[in-house]
């Protein structure tokens, strides 16, 4: 095959074929547009197959020497925006490939020895989103810094806990901000439990069936950085499944589900407590726009649009896990369709998690680094609001159990105690002792304490309840694992 045989992709592999693909077919079955994005993981992985075929005697030093230094060429060319993608070569391994064979003539059509584009597309998308969940687990881990930050400034803020949305019992708004950084804490775990599998090196696997040359696929994994804590060589074991299955891209994908799933949670009650109704926060006006036509209004359009770029990244995993479906081993033209969704799942959380860091935490000062422009909390509208709704109805409850009422007795009687206080219109806390006497002799003056929305808090002094006390040593803990 002569070096410029290589510009048309129908002749990049065999005089097979008797005629041209149409345009349309060439669109359809390309996959460059969107895959060239792969390029730094494409050369990084040739450059490991061909150290090791050299290491190997498989090509000489000098067929090494000259990949490498096409590899540079291509390199630079593609970073200064010079290179030129062909349709007709459909994807990145076989741009660069015949561009490097341009460059260096037969060392580079001998890079492909023992190698298909089946274990170097798998290779690539492993190395590529390895690569990516590096980025993804450092922005998780400043999302729950910028939260127990938050946090820390409002222990002693209390607003309505709620279950059912209905006011349940008063917690620390601190302590409701931690229950997010326990979820992305979790989010991180099931990134880096990925990372481990997505870790594994295809190549070697050829085609479908592995290859008759002596290959070293373990050096290969060394030079790729595909190893494990201990530094042992981590490699795909049976070439069938190596080359095909995409497991750890729907595991990633699944993993990315859920993360925007607890953002979406977050973002929903931004935009509750953001209404006028509640009041409980504001977020910086950059995070909002207004309408067109009601000049009053700020519309909590961040959190609006992460909640529903959720919809589109569990769409993502139906995509890819629907995609796996079916597929006879090995490797089917299917799998290029991992893709798309891959990267929009990729590009769609880093978006949102660099926003939320920012949009909770606020941006550092150039000259001294303090955060100024996260959120905004208003003490004194949660803790109105906690008043409602005979939050501390619980803790009367408990008070009576401790005189020695059975828990379900307590019940009964703090029910009546709501019904006369909401037919008074008051707090429980507004019942004078003699009324609630009324329901118990054995209430004396202390209840009040217990009926207190800190007395409350207080009183849940258990590991991981509301208390003051509780929540400090959870941030001490968070502030440790964070650093
Ligand atoms: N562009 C292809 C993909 O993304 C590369 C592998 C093609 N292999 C093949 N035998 N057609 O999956």
């Amino acid at each position: 095959m002569s070096t410029n045989q290589l510009d048309k992709k129908s002749e990049a592999w065999s005089a097979l074929f008797s005629e041209p693909m149409s345009d349309l077919v060439k669109r359809y079955t390309a996959s460059v547009f969107f895959d060239k994005r792969l390029w730094q993981a494409d050369i990084e992985g040739s450059l490991a197959h061909a150290g090791m075929l050299a290491a190997q005697g498989i090509i000489t030093a000098a067929d090494l020497e000259a990949i490498e230094r096409g590899m540079a060429q291509i390199r630079a060319e593609i970073e200064d925006g010079s290179f030129e993608w062909k349709l007709d070569l459909e994807d990145v391994h076989l741009n660069i490939e015949a561009r490097l064979t341009q460059l260096v003539g037969d060392a580079g059509k001998r890079l492909h020895t023992g190698r298909s584009r089946n274990d170097q597309v798998a290779t690539d998308v492993r190395l590529w989103l390895r690569g990516e969940i590096d980025l993804i687990v450092p922005l998780l881990e400043e999302l729950q810094t910028a939260l127990v930050d938050v946090a820390e400034q409002n222990i002693d803020v209390i607003l309505p806990g709620f279950t059912h949305l209905q006011v349940a019992q008063p917690v620390s708004f601190a302590h409701h901000l931690l229950a997010y950084v326990e979820m992305f804490s979790r989010d991180a775990e099931r990134f880096a439990d990925v990372r481990r599998r997505t870790n594994r090196l295809p190549l070697g696997s050829a085609a479908l069936a592995g290859t008759t040359y002596p290959l070293d696929r373990a050096l290969v994994a060394r030079k790729l950085g595909m190893v494990d804590a201990q530094g042992e060589p981590q490699i795909c074991q049976n070439s069938l499944d190596g080359v095909s299955d995409r497991d750890f891209a729907i595991e990633f994908t699944a993993a990315a589900s859920l993360c925007m799933v607890h953002i979406s949670r977050l973002s929903e009650e931004l935009i509750l407590w953001m209404s006028q109704n509640f009041g409980f926060v504001k977020i910086a006006d950059r995070f909002t726009t207004g309408s067109s036509i009601m000049p009053q209004k700020k519309n909590p359009d961040v959190p609006e649009l992460a909640r529903g770029k959720t919809g589109r990244v569990v769409g993502h995993l139906m995509g890819l896990i629907t995609l796996m479906k079916g597929q006879p081993l090995a490797y089917n033209k299917d799998n290029q369709e991992d893709k798309e969704p891959l990267f929009d799942t990729v590009d769609t959380l880093k978006d949102t998690l660099r926003i939320f860091v920012e949009m909770v935490g606020g941006q550092p000062d150039a000259a001294t680094g303090a955060k100024s422009g996260g959120i905004t909390v208003n003490a004194q509208a949660m803790e109105a609001a906690a008043q409602k709704g005979y939050a501390t109805a619980t803790d009367l409850a408990d008070y009576l159990v401790k005189k020695g009422l059975p828990f379900r007795d307590a019940h009964e009687t703090v029910a009546h105690a709501v019904k006369a206080a909401s037919s008074h219109n008051c707090d429980l806390s507004e019942l004078p002792l003699t009324v609630l006497q009324s329901f118990n002799p054995s209430i004396e003056k202390d209840v009040y304490e217990a009926l207190s929305l800190r007395g409350s808090l207080n009183a849940r002094n258990t590991l991981g309840g509301t208390a003051p006390a509780q929540v400090r040593a959870q941030i001490a803990r968070h502030r440790s694992r964070l650093g």
